[in-house]
């Protein structure tokens, strides 16, 4: 045959490969689920892994609070924000509407954010950086749960700036910016100390819809199984993966059972934070 043919490439699919976490990937999911968790009681009586509140923050005209913890044994500091636990809250989250991201410490005038995540933040901010600032001596994780994960990622970009090296774990993140603003928190915080973790059919990472010009950063970690997750249930799925979470139908409202459970721990609750110690 006179055909030349071209060699054809058998094109990779581009996505990352769903793959499983390693059994240390999979405990640190778990310890920060529960330091998130713990950032819903008003006081925690026995803090996660044997560390000790530093502070509580609170804003009441936004209902925004968090939770600065210490291990003192691992030389880290832990500020985990409280998310949705309210009607109110929820009534907050749904405004979707982006503003140019503003907060303090933050330097990119052309991202957007979510407004009320980014008000929500800038609400606790001096005292939050203050506190950081007294009493850090070694690293520094922000973590939170639903909207806590959005202010997580927005004091990310902002602590990011003033401390450096920090690494943030999320759980049901909802989507917080445009991409712009993910480009942004990726520079700052590279994808190996950003933890997105999502979990089976939770509906909260798959909102506020890409339609608005809302895009996630950094990498998913899937807890695939509805109950029962281990390292082998966990999977790695890359950044914006459309066939983790994204894939999932949430049913009747984003805020499902999915999205009140993680790593097999209740998260969510302001009156009974097994995390703290509660039985
Ligand atoms: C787990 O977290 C610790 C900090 O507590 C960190 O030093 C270690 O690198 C993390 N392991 C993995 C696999 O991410
Ligand atoms: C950033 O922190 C991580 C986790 O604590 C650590 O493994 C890494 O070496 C640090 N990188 C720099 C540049 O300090």
């Amino acid at each position: 045959m006179l055909w030349k043919f071209v060699p054809a490439f058998i094109l990779v699919s581009q996505g990352l490969a769903q793959s499983a976490v390693s059994k240390d990937v999979f405990e640190n999911i778990s310890r920060y689920t529960a330091f998130s968790a713990a950032a819903y009681a008003d006081t925690c009586e026995t803090p996660p892994a044997g560390s000790k509140v530093i502070q509580y923050f609170s804003d009441e005209a936004t209902d925004t609070q968090g939770t600065l913890f210490e291990d003192e044994t691992k030389q880290e500091l832990i500020m985990a924000f409280r998310g949705t636990s309210s009607p109110k809250d929820l009534d907050t989250d749904l405004i979707f509407t982006l503003v140019p991201l503003s907060a303090p410490g933050t330097k990119c005038s052309d991202c957007k954010v979510h407004k009320s995540f980014q008000e929500a933040y800038v609400a606790v901010e001096s005292d939050v950086v203050a506190a950081i600032k007294k009493h850090k001596s070694g690293s520094l994780t922000v973590t939170g749960h639903s909207l806590g994960g959005s202010i997580a990622a927005i004091a990310s970009s902002a602590l990011a700036e003033q401390f450096g090296n920090i690494t943030t774990y999320t759980f049901g993140e909802p989507r917080n910016g445009d991409a712009a603003f993910g480009k942004y928190v990726s520079g700052l915080v590279p994808d190996e100390n950003y933890f997105r973790v999502t979990h089976h059919n939770d509906g909260v990472p798959q909102i506020p819809p890409t339609q608005l010009g809302f895009e996630h950063h950094g990498p998913e970690y899937w807890e695939k199984a509805g109950d029962k997750n281990d390292a082998s249930t966990t999977l790695a799925c890359g950044s914006d993966s459309k066939k983790c979470n994204a894939a999932q139908d949430f049913g009747d409202g984003p805020i499902n059972r999915a999205h009140l459970t993680y790593t097999n721990m209740a998260i969510g609750n302001s009156l009974f934070v097994e995390a703290c110690g509660a039985k």
